[in-house]
């Protein structure tokens, strides 16, 4: 498990640490993870820090939830004005549901005309996008990358081979490798399309996170995910774009990650920043694929688009429209992943660094052998948390920094961000005596994503999305 407190430091805990440990193991179980070797207790959290309960401020350059800030205070009076004036359900009509899917379909031109549809978590949106899909494709197959995540019920779990040996993929599920650098892509799914097919199994749907997280944080180079879209229409499934990691503008040029690779979706999911903490997530699909299903299958989620839900989500496109953050993440983004492409060049540990606004992964590989390493990693990753910064790692081997702080991060945060991670690097020691084994040219290209130079058109980007490119794929 990548940036897991084990146990093994339990005895250096201060103690009301380890008796809230105890005290947690015993009232939640085994199931349960905590981040880092010691690890944080919050008591509050604002804008881009969180506050250890003596007060200690740590930088937040990992969470995506709190997208436009911890505590935002806008997202904080709608949903306390709504939760103390009405709190329903779907069943009933209200204007505020209504309203906030018009913004939200707005924001997915390309996919018009679509209908929006409200869970309470990612996994639940990727849930209903499956069934959608089987019920439309007639399929059943689904092909997913060698590392992907896409959540936690028992259908999507056997679509999430990042769980492990222990949580079996599906009969229907093919995993095909993450398009890393050598990984011919667009093959890898007509041959698992081919694969499926040969066992008997009818394609349902390509389901992809559009920056592929969990499987080490793959954007480049954007646009390689049309020819894929392609082949998967042509083989009769339906192209489902998991936009929990990369939505509502993290990506910094695009408010969806799918839009910089000039595709549209059939289904798009959503979840974790969409309502900064609240559960809110959800799907748009386009009416063609949801039509039949809708006709056949009542939907009620109890809690799913409920209005305060749905105030929180309203209060985050606000935000990120007024404070223009989406420009921030691509400027702030770009700022972080040409100094983190500095640092690597003068470090044998740092082999690589790519990132999409405000996502970036960072390589670390072992100075001697240049193998990823997940240990430097973890060293890495908990040295920073020593010195109050809190990003976390991740790819199969765990061996890439993940750095995915919250929308308002700017530029004095990254200077901080840089100052201790320079400090970590150099703290590495004695790993690092050895001859450097890493040579420039085999580091992986250091080219951004992020084109900060185009002009960005923060009043419009919420109606605004890819341009349709001439090579677009069918409808
Ligand atoms: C890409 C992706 N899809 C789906 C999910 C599941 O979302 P949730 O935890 O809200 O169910 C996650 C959660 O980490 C995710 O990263």
């Amino acid at each position: 498990m990548v940036n897991a407190f084990d146990g093994s430091r339990t005895a250096d805990l201060p103690p009301a640490t380890r008796d809230l440990i105890a005290r947690r193991d015993a009232a939640l179980g085994p199931a349960y993870r905590l981040f880092y070797e010691e690890p944080a207790e919050f008591a509050r959290a604002s804008g881009v820090y969180l506050y250890d309960p003596a007060g200690a401020a740590y930088l937040d350059a990992y969470n995506n939830v709190p997208s436009v800030g911890h505590s935002h205070p806008h997202v904080t009076e709608a949903v306390a004005r709504q939760l103390a004036t009405l709190n329903t359900h779907t069943r009933y009509l209200t204007d505020g549901v209504v309203s906030y899917a018009e913004r939200l379909l707005a924001t997915h031109p390309l996919m018009a005309p679509a209908h929006a549809m409200f869970t309470c978590t990612g996994s639940e949106a990727n849930d209903l996008a499956l069934r959608i899909a089987r019920h439309y494709t007639g399929g059943t197959g689904v092909i997913v990358t060698a590392n992907a995540y896409h959540g936690v019920t028992a259908a999507l779990a056997e679509l999430s081979p990042s769980l492990g040996p222990n949580v079996p993929l599906g009969l229907q599920v093919a995993a095909v490798p993450a398009p890393a650098a050598g990984v011919n892509f667009p093959a890898a799914v007509a041959w698992a399309i081919a694969d499926l097919e040969r066992h008997g199994v009818r394609l349902a749907a390509f389901l992809a996170d559009s920056l592929f997280s969990s499987d080490g944080i793959l954007p480049d180079p954007a646009g390689f995910l049309a020819p894929v879209a392609e082949t998967v229409r042509a083989a009769g499934g339906l192209y489902i774009a998991d936009e929990v990691q990369a939505g509502f503008g993290r990506t910094g040029t695009h408010l969806w990650g799918y839009q910089r690779h000039g595709i549209w979706p059939d289904i798009v999911t959503m979840g974790k920043p969409m309502g900064n903490g609240l559960p809110i997530a959800g799907i748009v699909a386009r009416r063609e694929v949801i039509e039949d299903f809708g006709r056949k299958s009542r939907y009620f989620n109890t809690f799913g688009g409920n209005p305060v839900c749905i105030a929180a989500a309203a209060a985050v496109l606000d935000v990120l429209q007024a404070e223009r953050l989406p420009a921030n993440a691509a400027a702030t983004g770009g700022y972080l992943l040409d100094a983190i492409t500095r640092l690597a060049a003068d470090s044998p540990v740092l082999a690589g660094v790519r990132g999409a606004g405000l996502y970036l992964g960072v390589d670390v590989a072992d100075p001697v052998t240049g193998a990823p390493s997940g240990e430097l990693a973890a060293a890495i990753v908990n040295g920073m948390r020593e010195r109050r910064v809190l990003i976390s790692a991740t790819g199969p081997r765990g061996s890439v920094l993940k750095i995915r702080p919250p929308l308002p991060f700017g530029r004095e945060h990254a200077d901080q961000l840089l100052t201790v991670l320079a400090e970590v690097l150099d703290g590495l020691g004695a790993v690092l005596d050895g001859p450097r084994a890493v040579p420039q040219a085999g580091k992986s290209s250091h080219t951004s994503s992020v084109d900060t130079e185009r002009s960005f058109d923060p009043e419009g980007f919420l109606n605004s999305g890819a341009a349709r490119p001439n090579d677009q794929t069918a409808q």
